[in-house]
């Protein structure tokens, strides 16, 4: 119990920090978004804590964020009110649908991405065969409507959803937690059921809400009328899919934070797949697919830099060949023969990696793994 009080403590006050530091890059609608995930964590605190004192600190603060949110909210909306009324409000809906949702198809290929058999496995499973047989995926057999991909940030969650999108002839949402939540908010929830529609006319269909913790956390009294809403219509929309199983539409969810997601929105994603961190053979790869056309030293021994890896995301090993690739170049500038068109920077070699290695450290921590891997062994299902 203990180690999930530390980790929700630990979890208000990163996403508090990084909302600050949102707001002062002027990223309001992020801003917004770390701020609600604070907010989240605090009231669980608030439920779980038994130290009055301490309670009291936790409610002055989510008030504190609280009312910073509204403010904020005020200032997105300024910058990008609408009004809809009448008969101009379906096609305004749309466009503002096809605003806050991309709809596209995305170039990742299960090539780009390494290792993460298991989910790759269970997302052919739950995804890609019934859309590509549906005559098979009939009664008992019904097909998954809402499937969570969840782990620590930066482990390739978001590239196996880009990667299913491109290897079924479906069209593919990608809805943007913040957008939804900020600029549109008021809006959202007719957004959200007008992409609903939208999804339903051009099945197949899959709408990918990416940092789906947003929308899907725990609903409260307290909240913002409008956030209220849009959660009640999201989950109304997904209880509509389960009623319809020959629709062939179904929402994929990713999330770095799954213990934020409200239980009600949990049990409507049945079937959910942990992305853990990259595996020795996986880190491996991982180097190779960051170093393709680059030209590398004979003396770079990939066994050893997955064994001084470990622990490190999909993400930080990306950072880190960037920066020990990013070394010659440095060099070729610091000799003054960058602006010499046949001066060629000299091939990267162990030493950039271990040089690196002192720069780039793992950004998720033992102790925040654990906590994945507990939810992992409650609620995965794949
Ligand atoms: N298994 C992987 N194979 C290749 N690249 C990876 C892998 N996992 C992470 N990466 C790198 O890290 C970046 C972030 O991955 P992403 O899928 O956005 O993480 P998540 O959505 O889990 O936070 C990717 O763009 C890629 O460069
Ligand atoms: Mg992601």
């Amino acid at each position: 119990m203990s180690a999930s009080i530390d980790m929700l403590r630990e979890m208000a006050s990163s996403n508090a920090k990084m909302a600050i530091k949102m707001e002062r890059k002027g990223n309001l609608d992020e801003a917004i978004v770390y701020y609600y995930r604070a907010i989240t964590a605090l009231k669980k605190l608030i439920k779980m804590e038994e130290r009055k004192s301490i309670r009291k600190i936790y409610e002055d603060r989510l008030k504190q964020y609280a009312k910073r949110v509204l403010e904020l909210l005020d200032m997105v909306k300024r910058d990008s009110t609408v009004k809809i009324s009448g008969t101009e409000e379906k096609s305004e809906l749309r466009r503002m649908v096809k605003e806050a949702i991309l709809v596209e198809k995305p170039d990742v290929k299960w090539e780009d991405i390494a290792d993460l058999e298991r989910a790759k496995e269970a997302l052919m499973e739950a995804v890609i065969w019934p859309l590509k047989r549906p005559d098979l995926f009939k009664g008992s057999r019904r097909p998954w409507k809402g499937v969570l991909l969840f782990g620590p940030p930066g482990c390739g969650k978001t590239l196996l959803a880009k990667a299913v999108a491109n290897s079924v002839n479906a069209t593919f949402f990608i809805v943007d937690s913040s957008v939804i939540l900020s600029k549109w908010l008021g809006e959202s929830e007719k957004i959200v059921k007008e992409l609903f529609r939208m999804a339903r006319e051009k099945q197949p269909a899959i709408i990918f809400i990416d940092e789906v913790d947003a929308i899907a956390s725990a609903r409260s009294v307290n909240e913002h009328d409008a956030i209220h809403r849009v959660k009640t219509v999201l989950l109304a929309e997904m209880d509509g899919l389960y009623a319809k199983p020959d629709e062939r539409l179904l929402v994929i969810g990713a999330t770095n934070m799954p213990e934020l997601i409200d239980p009600a929105f949990r049990r409507r994603f049945e079937k959910r797949i942990y992305v853990p961190l990259p595996s020795f053979d996986a880190r491996k790869e991982i180097f190779k697919i960051h170093l393709q056309g680059v030209n590398i030293s004979d003396d770079i021994d990939f066994n050893k830099l997955a064994e001084l890896t470990e622990g490190y995301t999909g993400h930080d090993i990306a950072l880190l060949a960037r920066e020990a690739i990013m070394r010659p170049i440095r060099e070729l500038a610091r000799s003054g023969l960058l602006d010499q068109k046949d001066a060629k920077p000299r091939p990267v070699r162990m030493e950039d990696f271990i040089a690196a290695l002192k720069v780039i450290r793992p950004s998720v921590s033992k102790k925040e793994i654990i906590k994945y891997e507990q939810w992992a062994r409650m609620f995965s299902s794949g």
